[in-house]
Order: C-alpha cells, then structure tokens, then sequence
C-alpha cells in the first residue's frame, strides 16, 4: 500500500461544525488538569487541561492558550513557564484560576499554596502531583488559541496518588495508574 507522505493544501470554506456539538464532543475526551503559571514582571496563573507531552528526547510539552486569555501576554513576556499537575483534593484550587473574578498579579496567589520554581521563577502550586518548569522554545497558530511549546528545564513528581480529571464538563477523580508503577 502506498504511504501518503505529505498530505495536499486544505483548500476551501470547511463545513460549518455546530459549536455546541463541538464542545460536547471534544468534552467526552478525559483530560487531567492542570496549572499553567508564569514569574517576572507579570505573574500569572491559568487553568489549563491542553497541557500534553509532545517529546522525551529532548523532553518538549505543550499547552494551548486562548488568544483573549490574560495567559497569552504573560507567557510571550516571561518566556519560561511551569505546569502544575492537580491532585483529586484541589478542585477547588482548578475552579480559582479558571475565574475571571480572581485577583490579578501577585495578589491572585495570595490564597493557595505556592512557591517559586527555582529554575523559571514560576509558581509551583502546593500539594500537585508534579511540576514541570519549561523554557519557552516555540509558538504556534492554533486558530483561536496559540501553542505553547516548552521544553523542560526540570521536573519534580511526588508518590502517585488520585489525580483530578476534567471530562463532560465536569470535575471528577481517578486513582486508576498507581498499580502500574514500582
Ligand atoms: C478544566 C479547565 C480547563 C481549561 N483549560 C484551558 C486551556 O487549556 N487553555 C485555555 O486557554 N483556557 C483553559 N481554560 C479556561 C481558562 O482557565 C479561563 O478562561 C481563565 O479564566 C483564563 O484566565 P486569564 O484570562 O486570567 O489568563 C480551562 C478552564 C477549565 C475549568
């Protein structure tokens, strides 16, 4: 069978997609959830379930963040960023830096756990399963959000333990995994 090695130049109006049945259908996919934290001259913290690895060799992730989102200046200005993996217990601390309504700048850490990421200045939320703290090495057109690539400058994990996920809208929690590792 013939291998497709470089697929044609979309071309065209694409098909109108419902927005609705767009969200219902991205929502069936479970993720973990994350937050996307930023030091410097402006820090910052997002909510973000986009977070995924791209790369072991050498070690890339990525998050998508949307254009319109306080996030996307931030991280352009800092250049280096971490993600802070939640557990099952801080649901709470994922509906706080998805709120429009919290403080921002330093003050909007005044109310979690945190402390700073020796290797990017970013916040490191209290009580994750694992950090990532990441340079920044490239951005990319991701329509409404733009992808944020990092690659990792140092990482921190903790015992495995239930992990907060995020799937139909919904928070919810597994502690599926933890049989697999040593
Ligand atoms: C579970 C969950 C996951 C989210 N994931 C993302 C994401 O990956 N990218 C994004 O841009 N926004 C995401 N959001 C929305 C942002 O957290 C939210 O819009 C936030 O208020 C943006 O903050 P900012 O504008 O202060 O940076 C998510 C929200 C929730 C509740």
């Amino acid at each position: 069978m013939e291998v497709v090695r470089q697929s044609p130049p979309i071309q065209g109006t694409a098909a109108a997609v419902d927005p609705l049945a767009l969200r219902r259908a991205l929502g069936a996919f479970a993720t973990g959830v994350t937050v996307v934290t930023v030091g410097g001259a402006r820090p910052h913290g997002m909510t973000a379930n986009s977070f995924t690895s791209v790369s072991l060799d050498p070690p890339c992730i990525l998050v998508c963040v949307q254009r319109t989102a306080t996030m996307h200046g931030c991280l352009y200005d800092a250049g280096a960023f971490a993600v802070s993996v939640l557990g099952a217990n801080q649901e709470p601390v994922a509906r706080y830096f998805a709120s429009k309504s919290r403080p921002m700048g330093n003050a909007q850490f005044d109310t979690v756990g945190w402390y700073p990421g020796a290797h990017t200045g970013a916040p490191l939320i209290v009580g994750a399963l694992a950090h990532f703290e990441c340079e920044l090495r490239g951005t990319y057109d991701g329509g409404d959000h733009t992808i944020f690539l990092g690659r990792l400058l140092h990482l921190r994990h903790g015992p495995v333990r239930p992990a907060l996920l995020f799937v139909n809208g919904q928070f919810g929690s597994t502690s599926l995994g933890s049989e697999l590792l040593p």
